[in-house]
């Protein structure tokens, strides 16, 4: 359970209290928290920066069997961030200790000059996000999570604010969905199964939603994911999930790749670049974690989800490059390399939506190119939209979220670099640079005139090895900033 709570010491029996210490200032005024701070200040071992930590047991100050103090680092420089990450490294504390409840201080707005409701927001986000683990295939369960964690608050906080630990679960659910999707390996996810899973999530949560077989995408004409499909054996699928609130003026459609594993199909990926490949549908996983949270946000703006879900390998009945395709626009695409696949199965994905529901706006979330992780490396995501406010409103979701985000250009002339002797359009770039950007574009040409960003998450979907309130695995990355944007859009 998440609570706040104002905890009166001299009455309740504290089990583990945590207290963020910063280096150079005193950021709390509960009284004996900011006493024992004060005790751990004068400690040779401690001084309060960032990743120091030091345990007091039954101190005489405060009826608590066991105190942890927790370096922040300077005021300065301590952010949301700095306390979201706080609050997870004080639940992961406890989970390797074997402790199950925890009640962790929250610094005074006063002090720490952040305001409480955020403050508050982002340390239960960090604890909540924190509390999770990945141990479905482990026979030896290590460590399990804490059943109570609180969050010490004043009085007035804890009254004014209580209806925050549902909401910051509910965002946290669609996260911890969409982690565990991308975790799975991809054998238990193979698009039929996949989608089974999402869609049953999603009605769980009152959501709309359609599974496509093959036979309804070749009926509708998504030739683009039958293709990158048809060199495994299971069979591609489209999910639609859809959230529609009473009085919403507004729809805004997210597109989410869903390529449960992607070899590269012929053009093989080389050792090395495959073995991560089992998170190649972590868009499909924002998305569809997004809308499973929107239902319990209850956002005023229509979502309809839509994930191509396809597995890329190489067969005998595989896609060839110089194979030409037919999208669901009717436009045809070379394939120039079949590892380019994403922005095939996309392609299909972006004309559906815009035929379908005109929506006011229309973004997708991708790991679409290697390129996108040289350029930015592992924890900034790319936007890419010619909508200045729709970027901004993007990178200022991120900020709030510490789901980082840079915005990257999308030069007119570069699209000479996707030309194709034979065909529409090539799905592979004449330019070994600049992938990322050549990706973007291509996926430009099958959104009309709407008002499109595309987001691609190659690099942050994935944590190799753990954070302080995530991982190693999926990252749930896009979701808690997709659900802050569709509050504001
Ligand atoms: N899924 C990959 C992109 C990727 C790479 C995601 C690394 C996460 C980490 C995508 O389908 C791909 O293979 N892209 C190619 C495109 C190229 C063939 C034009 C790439 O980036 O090399
Ligand atoms: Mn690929
Ligand atoms: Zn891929």
């Amino acid at each position: 359970m998440l609570e706040l709570k104002s905890v009166n010491p001299k009455k309740e029996r504290i089990k583990t209290l945590v207290i963020p210490v910063c280096e150079d200032a005193d950021i709390h005024d509960i009284r004996p928290v900011g006493v024992l701070t004060k005790k751990a200040m004068k400690l040779e071992e401690f001084s309060g920066k960032a990743e120091e930590e030091v345990v007091f047991h039954h101190p005489a100050e405060l009826a608590a069997d066991r105190v942890i103090l927790m370096g922040a680092g300077p005021l300065a420089s301590a952010d949301l961030e700095t306390y979201r990450a706080l609050a997870g490294r004080a639940v992961r504390g406890c989970m390797t200790r074997g402790i199950d409840d925890v009640l962790i201080a929250v610094p005074s707005e006063g002090k720490s000059g952040i305001g409480a409701a955020d403050l508050i927001t982002a340390m239960m986000e960090g604890a909540f996000l924190a509390n999770h683990i990945f141990d479905r295939y482990k026979s030896d369960k290590k460590q399990a999570p804490l059943k109570d964690i609180a969050l010490w608050v004043k009085a007035r906080d804890a009254g004014r604010l209580a209806g925050l630990p549902d909401r910051v679960a509910a965002a946290c659910e669609g996260t911890l969905l969409a982690r565990d999707w991308v975790s799975l390996p991809a054998n238990d996810k193979r698009p039929d199964a996949y989608a089974e899973s999402i869609a049953a999530r999603a009605r769980d949560r009152g959501l709309i939603a359609e599974v496509w077989d093959e036979k309804a995408l070749e009926e509708n004409g998504f030739g683009a994911l039958l293709a990158v499909g048809q060199g495994s054996l299971a069979r591609p699928r489209l999910v639609i999930l859809e959230y529609r609130p009473k009085n919403a003026a507004k729809t805004v459609c997210l597109i989410g790749k869903g390529v449960t594993f992607d070899s590269g199909g012929l053009n093989l990926k080389v050792g090395g670049s495959m073995e991560g490949m089992k998170m190649d549908m972590a868009g499909s996983a924002a998305v569809a974690g997004a809308l499973i949270s929107a239902a319990r946000l209850t956002p005023k703006v229509n979502i309809v989800g839509i994930l191509p879900l396809v597995e890329n390998m190489p067969s005998g009945g595989a896609i060839r490059p110089g194979d030409i395709i037919r999208t669901y626009s009717g436009k045809t695409v070379e394939i120039g390399n079949t590892d380019a696949e994403g922005r095939l199965i996309l392609a299909d994905a972006l004309a559906y939506a815009v035929n379908t529901y005109h929506p006011d706006t229309l973004i997708d979330l991708a790991t679409l190119t290697g390129a996108c992780v040289v350029a930015l490396g592992e924890k900034i995501a790319a936007v890419f939209t010619a909508e200045d406010a729709l970027a901004e409103a993007i990178l200022a979701s991120g900020r709030r979220t510490h789901e980082r985000c840079w915005r990257m250009p999308m030069p007119e002339d570069y699209k000479e670099l996707l030309k194709s002797d034979f065909a529409d359009i090539s799905n592979m770039s004449s330019s070994k640079w600049g992938g990322a950007i050549t990706a973007a574009l291509f996926l430009s040409s099958f959104v009309k005139d709407t008002r499109w960003a595309h987001i691609d998450i190659a690099g942050p979907a994935y944590a190799k090895k753990a954070g302080p309130y995530c991982g190693p695995g999926g990252t749930g990355f896009g979701v808690r900033l997709l659900l802050d944007l569709l509050e504001r859009i």
